[in-house]
């Protein structure tokens, strides 16, 4: 900045008002030039570090898409799965105009939720048969498995929690930690009813899928319990707007290929 020598900030000014420099009117013309560049190579330099930030962002999550597909190799269906569900809470999200931020997130927490599926053994993963109780408690564990790993980075720590909270219930009887209502993360509400509409409509290792009819009374059974009441009603809004191609076939195709 340009100043006559008695309206100079004082040095405590220049610090609260992050004033890299400051040019006297009288002073050397030359010495305006430098500061100017120095201010340039500052900027270029933060510039750099911010790529560099990003770019590493990217790597991280890129690195954990490989971990996803190496889920997706040991249980067939998961990674559609992941991608359907982010897909179908996305539309929700939007549907209820979500901010821009929470909407980023959601989609971050939906496509990773079920990465906690890598820590489960391969024999229980895809079962076809019934659980026994000691293998669903085993199952059970994947929703705290993925929010410690995904805590370990400053990229995913805040979905960690949402991610943790996937198969919580409205009224307390889900898991891990048995949290009621409010306590849930709206995201993770949000994730939870597109989770349960996709294991619904697609075909499972241990089942057959069911149409959109039996989806919908089967949501309409569960909201208030289960599913929050109010998010449920509109994802029924959203299915009923475009009822005949809401559920995603592509990604059912796929996986009928890949089995
Ligand atoms: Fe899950
Ligand atoms: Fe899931």
């Amino acid at each position: 900045m340009s100043t006559s020598k008695n309206l100079s900030p004082s040095v405590d000014a220049m610090r609260d008002l992050d004033i890299q420099a400051f040019f006297e009117k009288g002073a050397r013309f030359d010495q305006l030039i430098l500061n100017v560049q120095s201010g340039v190579k500052y900027i270029d330099k933060v510039n750099k570090v911010k790529n560099m930030n990003m770019q590493l962002e990217k790597y991280i999550i890129d690195f954990a898409e490989v971990l996803l597909k190496t889920i997706d190799a040991k249980d067939n269906y998961t990674g559609s799965h992941s991608k359907r569900v982010a897909e179908y809470a996305l539309r929700l999200g939007g549907y209820i105009d979500l901010d821009k931020d929470s909407y980023e997130t959601l989609k971050m927490a939906a496509n990773f939720h079920d990465i906690g599926k890598i820590g489960i053994p391969d024999d229980v993963l895809s079962k076809t048969t019934k659980l026994t109780d000691e293998e669903y408690e085993i199952i059970k564990t994947h929703s705290t498995i993925g929010a410690n790993i995904l805590s370990v980075s400053d990229v995913f720590k805040d979905i960690a929690f949402i991610v943790k909270c996937h198969h919580e219930r409205i009224d307390g009887r889900g898991y891990p930690s048995g949290l009621t209502g409010e306590e849930i993360p709206f995201l993770s509400k949000i994730i939870s009813i597109a989770d349960t509409f996709d294991a619904m409509t697609t075909k499972r290792s241990y089942k057959e899928s069911f149409d959109i009819d039996y989806a919908i009374n089967e949501l309409n059974r569960v909201k208030g319990t289960q599913l929050d009441s109010e998010l449920t009603e509109k994802f029924l809004q959203l299915i009923n707007m475009d009822k005949n191609n809401f559920i995603i076939h592509d990604y059912i195709e796929k996986d009928e290929v890949a089995n």
